[in-house]
């Protein structure tokens, strides 16, 4: 048995303070991308790894009608009538409402509960702390109605809650590696198959997660923009997505199409790029995986144009610390948080080398995390609530 981790002891003594003992107790993870970014949309290779920061979600049966009752610590408190049909997107209660929500609609009925949520996931970090709490409460909401778990079937469900009620035009890395992830292992993830390969990472390397302390704001629409960028791309090339497309057809998109025609090029050599780093993790090959992260953050901020300041600064202040093979940008990108490939034995000389350097350019404190790859999600056993 494994003590709960303090994000779950938080959400148990929140649901305990407010309404009494859970009847059921559950957690998802954030993520950090290793390499595959904006790859997901395009029905290409992703290849994330679950962080050991995650949600929790405490939840028991309400007895008062349609009204179901919603604590987040960070938050506060929010009520959800089951009867109501939207929500106001910006309202953080949206991924609640939206989960249970399009449960609903698939004839899964939670009635009202009461449900109290936790977290050690940092929010806006681009570690997917969205992600992290639909599919902790899908999977709490799921065990409450006594249906069963069916991971990818709820990462695509998390997906359309994010694409359809939040308005985030996302695609399914995030949900399905909080769903699907396996301890100690990244995952390969087709988008297209929606097929989960472990990959280990190399002897001796940790990976390191640099928050460079800056979030995003109004960026959404950039999402966006480069989403639709690559269905254009994908439209002139006549191929259903940019996953079909090769590198010397990109380059025949004509001069009108030049932006598409480098957020394309991105994306296809991303995907060569994810598949050789997974190739690389089996071969045990550290520097070649090494290689390909620094490759990736150079595409991802010349091609496709969603880096910024504060990433390229920690990326660039990471490759030239004591011990790092590889460092790149995560995630949605703009802001939040970069990642590096690093010697274990240099774990605490690299962290002190990117917190002193990063300050001295940018006069911001990083925090810097070396995390396992964790599991995906999973309910906490009742003799676990009590072991904390
Ligand atoms: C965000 C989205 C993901 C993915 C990444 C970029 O995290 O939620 O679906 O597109 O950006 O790789």
């Amino acid at each position: 048995m494994t003590n709960p981790t303090p994000a779950a002891q938080r959400a148990i003594a929140l649901h305990r303070e407010s309404w009494g003992e859970p009847a059921v107790v559950s957690r998802a993870p954030g993520r950090v991308n290793l390499i595959g970014e904006h790859t997901d949309y395009n029905d290409g290779y992703v290849l994330p790894m679950a962080i050991e920061f995650d949600t929790v979600v405490a939840l028991s049966p309400a007895r008062s009608g349609r009204r179901s009752t919603v604590i987040s610590e960070i938050f506060g408190k929010a009520t959800l009538d089951s009867k109501r049909e939207s929500i106001d997107t910006t309202h953080w209660a949206s991924y609640v409402f939206g989960v249970s929500h399009l449960l609903d609609g698939h004839g899964i009925s939670t009635g009202s509960w009461n449900c109290s949520i936790a977290t050690d996931v940092p929010i806006g970090a681009s570690l997917s702390s969205s992600a992290a709490l639909e599919i902790a409460l899908a999977r709490a909401l799921l065990r409450l109605a006594g249906e069963s778990w069916e991971p990818a079937e709820t990462a695509q469900l998390c997906q359309r809650v994010e694409n359809e009620v939040v308005g985030m035009p996302c695609g399914i890395m995030d949900p399905l590696i909080s769903a699907c992830a396996i301890a100690d292992h990244a995952s390969l993830i087709d988008c297209r198959l929606l097929d989960v390969r472990p990959r280990r990472l190399p002897d001796g390397t940790v990976m390191a997660i640099l928050d460079t302390t800056t979030r995003r704001e109004l960026v959404d629409s950039a999402y966006a923009d480069r989403r639709s960028a690559c269905a254009r791309a994908a439209n002139w090339l006549e191929v259903s997505a940019l996953r079909d497309a090769q590198l010397d057809e990109i380059e025949r998109l004509p001069e009108e199409l030049a932006t598409e025609r480098r957020r394309a090029r991105h994306v296809v050599a991303e995907n060569e790029r994810t598949l050789e780093a997974a190739q690389a993790m089996e071969e045990n090959d550290a520097e070649v995986l090494g290689s390909l992260m620094n490759a990736s953050h150079v595409s991802l901020r010349d091609d496709y144009e969603v880096s910024g300041p504060a990433l390229d600064a920690i990326v660039e202040i990471a490759q030239a610390s004591p011990g790092c093979i590889g460092a790149r940008m995560t995630g949605g990108g703009f802001a939040g948080c970069a990642v590096a490939l690093v010697t274990a034995d240099a774990a605490g000389a690299f962290t002190n080398a990117v917190q002193e350097s990063y300050r001295a350019t940018s006069g911001l404190d990083a925090s810097v995390w070396l995390s396992r790859p964790a599991a995906g999600a999973s309910i906490i056993d009742r003799a676990e609530w009590h072991a904390g």
